[in-house]
């Protein structure tokens, strides 16, 4: 949602269906894998800065996305900071129903293309501190991208020194009390791996896709799934979120539209419904519970009245119609294998179809 590229919103309700945008500050890719690799790695850019602008608004209270964004942007639209405030409430709430649940149990999140995801600093805020101390979180991403957030914690003094045990700035590395930040490709994951450093298989353990695991290939995807469940002994759950229904006429402009910017959402025709989302997981070994909801629904059925109408007096939504249909495009799934992610079970609203 973070990389759609709309038309001017206002007196063009059809606009966002049937136009295709054309932007001119990203010409589309040459071939070559570094520069197919520097996209992706630019989508990070995109989500910082629609985290920025749903904080500014007052959708998210969060006091580390303007410290992570290395590139301040424009202020997004009604509907991308809607969006924003949806995907991040949703997952705030599966991590936090993980980590409330059994506080004396040690645990660990590992989030793949984590980016400039501040979530395990506002954890650090809000966890008890049991539950804190009993927290191992370790974020992946490029080289490219994990420099530039292991430079702002530094300069922001995010991590007391006394916790940060080893850290290379140039590289991208940091190991703290309870937290690491990977340099590392995650098409290198595949069962049977190497483990990655810090990384404790036996532990419970949640595994996080905002937005990442679309853009490497069915296989490279598949691959990391079936590591998170062959290679890990302990229970295991993983939550998801990415775009689905690229087969109707909105789905088509999406898809068109991020290709003139060189990105490809690779998994979307393999996993383009829920249930597809859902079959994905227990295929891949994640055979207590598969469950998605696509973001329209989570945002009727999951947010409370009262935080409704804080909401709709945030900022004018004209196109109702609109939202509706661009969060439609959107999906949260969650499964598990294992007791400690048996508190998932009527944790939420459910969404049938
Ligand atoms: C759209 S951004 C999302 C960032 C973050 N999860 C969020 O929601 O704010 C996608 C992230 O996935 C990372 N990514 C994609 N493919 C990757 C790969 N093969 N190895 C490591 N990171 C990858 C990108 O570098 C980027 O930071």
């Amino acid at each position: 949602m973070n990389n759609l590229r709309l038309p001017p919103p206002r007196g063009s309700p059809s606009g966002l269906r049937l136009r295709s945008t054309h932007s001119s500050d990203h010409s589309p890719a040459s071939n070559s894998k570094e520069s197919k690799d520097r996209i992706v790695q630019q989508t990070d850019q995109d989500a910082s800065q629609s985290r920025v602008s749903a904080v500014e608004t007052g959708y998210l209270h969060d006091d580390f996305a303007k410290a992570f964004c290395a590139q301040e942007g424009a202020r997004k639209f009604p509907l991308i900071n809607r969006g924003t405030f949806v995907r991040t409430t949703a997952l705030d709430r599966l991590v936090n129903t993980f980590l409330s649940a059994s506080p004396n149990q040690r645990k660990q999140i590992i989030c793949f293309g984590a980016g400039s995801d501040t979530r395990y600093f506002r954890l650090r805020q809000s966890l008890p501190p049991d539950a804190l101390k009993n927290l191992v979180y370790h974020e992946i991403d490029f080289a490219a991208v994990t420099t530039s957030k292991v430079a702002a914690i530094l300069r922001n003094q995010f991590l007391p020194s006394a916790d940060i045990k080893a850290v290379d700035e140039a590289a991208g590395y940091l190991v703290a009390d309870g937290y690491y930040i990977h340099p590392l490709d995650l098409r290198s994951l595949q069962p049977g791996c190497q483990m990655i450093t810090g990384v404790e298989p036996d532990t419970p353990t949640l595994f996080i896709s905002e937005c990442c695991l679309i853009y490497l290939s069915p296989e490279e995807a598949d691959a990391i799934v079936r590591w998170s469940t062959g290679d890990f002994t302990g229970s295991v759950g993983m939550v998801i979120y990415e775009p689905i229904g690229g087969e109707d006429a909105f789905g088509k402009v999406m898809i068109q539209n991020l290709a003139s910017r060189g990105i490809v959402l690779k998994t979307l025709k393999k996993y383009s419904t829920l249930e597809r989302q859902r079959l994905r997981f227990k295929a891949l070994g994640f055979v207590d519970g598969q469950q998605a909801a696509d973001v329209y629904f989570i945002s009727e059925e999951w947010i409370g009245e009262s935080e409704k109408e804080r909401i709709a007096r945030l900022e004018m939504l004209d196109e109702v119609e609109e939202w509706r249909l661009l969060a439609r495009h959107y999906c949260v799934a969650w499964a598990w294998r294992g007791e400690e992610f048996a508190v998932w079970k009527g944790a939420v609203p459910l969404q049938t179809e």
